[in-house]
């Protein structure tokens, strides 16, 4: 099988240089040799560790919200009601939302149907072979799909994803002071490696132009266009419900923030940061923060609105106030205590990570 790497290679002989974003495709997708092709368990041996990884707490405070959130719509809904998960990986986190329902809110679980966006074939036989015990479980293989299958049911519910976003390839800039424009990072091939080379580019403007005439020679820049598309489908699948991702992201503030000039990509090989972003090809995770105001906007454009926009800290802090209120997490145990902590202190999960929920 002709690997990532390889294809890169040809692909970059071809044509002398490739974007990056093209790089980070192929990276990580690549049909059976990209590297969420290849990483079948994030966590303890896998170079991603995300919040499912932490353990089982996390899908179930997001069974304890989603629950609230569709009894509190029950009245107002047609019988069909859909969870719809993308990214959703080796099917981890569906399983402990739908542990957790089964148990705990037995009439809502057997009236909702587990939705999983699943492009990659490779992927939906893992979400498979861990979902086997559930019948209330379908697949699509993206939203249009889903539609054309549904034409005439209004589509109501939740549609989720965690760490999605952050993991869409990214297109990287960067601004030359002098000239006053900017050019794109590039990917190029010398002797046996991959190297960056700059494509100019001069088309690219961000919108607060007045903004370029202070930044550092060299800043560097992501943009997501593949975060932002997703971000627009799933507005407008979004028919009555919520929407919500949990990534790492920034505001368009923070984003130009003088301190951050060098960017947001980051690669971890073998659960290390690697300093390396072209190295290991298909070996190690890439991943760039979001600017979630752009997402938060697109959003707003399709006619949601925002419910809520802050750290997962927050948001999970307050799910387990309602949670306590209501004695849903009662047996509660030094295990969950320390997951809970894991998932909300600061320095680990409960900072970088922010929370966006739209609703309409
Ligand atoms: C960082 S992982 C997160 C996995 C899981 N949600 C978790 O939190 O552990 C990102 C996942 O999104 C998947 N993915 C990428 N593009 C996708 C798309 N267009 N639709 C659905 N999943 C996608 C990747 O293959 C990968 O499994």
């Amino acid at each position: 099988m002709i690997t990532a790497n390889e294809t890169i290679r040809r692909e970059v002989e071809k044509h002398g240089v490739v974007s990056f974003a093209r790089f980070m495709e192929l990276a990580l997708y690549h049909p059976g040799t990209g590297y969420y092709e290849r990483e079948k368990s994030p966590g303890k041996r896998g170079d991603f560790y995300t919040s499912v990884s932490v353990g089982s707490l996390f899908g179930e405070l997001l069974a304890f919200q989603f629950a609230e959130w569709l009894e509190a719509e029950a009245g107002n809904q047609k019988p069909e009601v859909r969870i719809i998960e993308a990214g959703a990986h080796d099917g981890q986190l569906a399983k402990d939302i739908l542990n957790w329902l089964q148990s705990h809110r037995p009439k809502l679980f057997s009236e909702i149907n587990y939705t999983i966006i699943e492009p990659s074939p490779c992927r939906q036989k893992w979400q498979r072979e861990t979902l086997k015990d559930f019948k209330n479980v379908e697949w699509f293989s993206n939203f249009e799909n889903l539609k054309s299958k549904t034409p005439n049911s209004k589509l109501n519910g939740i549609v989720f994803s965690n760490e999605l976003l952050d993991a869409f390839p990214v297109r990287r800039f960067g601004w030359n002071a002098k000239e006053k424009k900017w050019f794109e990072w590039g990917v190029s091939f010398d002797g046996d490696k991959f190297v960056w080379a700059k494509i100019q580019n001069p088309e690219f403007r961000i919108q607060n132009s007045e903004l370029e005439s202070v930044l550092p020679d060299n800043f560097t820049l992501e943009t997501s266009p593949a975060a932002e598309s997703w971000w627009r489908d799933a507005s407008k699948i979004c028919e009555r419900g919520k929407l919500l991702t949990l990534d790492y992201g920034l505001t368009t503030e923070e984003i130009f923030s003088p301190a951050r000039t060098n960017g947001t990509l980051r690669a971890y090989f073998k659960h290390r940061v690697s300093d390396d972003i072209l190295a290991n090809a298909g070996e190690q995770d890439i991943t760039a923060h979001i600017n979630f105001s752009a997402i938060q906007k697109i959003g707003e454009d399709e006619g949601l609105i925002t419910e809520f926009f802050d750290t997962q800290s927050k948001f999970l802090t307050e799910i387990l106030a309602k949670a306590a209120k209501s004695n849903s997490f009662r047996e509660w145990n030094s295990n969950q205590t320390r997951q809970f902590q894991t998932l909300t202190h600061p320095e680990h999960l409960g900072r970088a990570f922010r929370v966006l929920v739209q609703s309409r």
